[in-house]
């Protein structure tokens, strides 16, 4: 963990004046600042909020939303709700899996995109849907998709050649 990451979560806790009873909600926080939970931030918790690291690991596993890998820097979320499914979401994460070479819950070696897929992202109107650092993009074919991420990579090629 960085000294800098280590000061977010000192501050996360201050927030919370170490209190035990907000364990998931100082998580949570982490979460949101650092875009994961670092497991070097376990063993200050465990001792500043004192909490057994076995209770934390516990709820860490019960909650799946809880990110334990640090994301890539950009994320690609399938929505396989029933709306997205039946139009053919699966179909979009094939061509994640053939173009990213990731399946869903993976991060690219140049930890540049992240793949997940969610239940339902809540606009079922425009399926199937993804969405792409939190911009949604509805009524999406493998061909778009193959397009969006050819497009994306290559800008991503372009600046780290700057
Ligand atoms: S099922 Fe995909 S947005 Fe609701």
């Amino acid at each position: 963990m960085s000294s800098t990451e280590s000061h977010r979560i000192w501050d996360i806790l201050k927030r919370y004046d170490s209190d035990p009873s907000a364990l998931i909600q100082i998580l949570n926080e982490i979460q949101k600042d650092e875009g994961y939970l670092p497991h070097a931030s376990f063993e200050l918790l465990s001792s500043e909020l004192n909490i057994p690291l076995s209770k934390i690991y516990g709820i860490l596993t019960f909650y799946e939303h809880f990110k334990l890998v640090k994301p890539g820097k950009n994320i690609i979320t399938v929505c396989m709700g029933t709306a997205c499914f039946v139009k053919g979401a699966s179909t979009l994460t094939t061509t994640i899996n053939n173009i990213l070479g990731i399946e869903s819950g993976e991060t690219t070696s140049d930890q540049l995109f992240t793949f997940e897929r969610v239940a339902c992202l809540g606009c079922c109107a425009l399926a199937p849907v993804v969405q792409i650092n939190g911009e949604v993009h509805g009524q999406m074919t493998p061909n778009k998709l193959q397009k969006l991420l050819t497009k994306m990579r290559k800008e991503e090629e372009k600046g780290e050649k700057k």
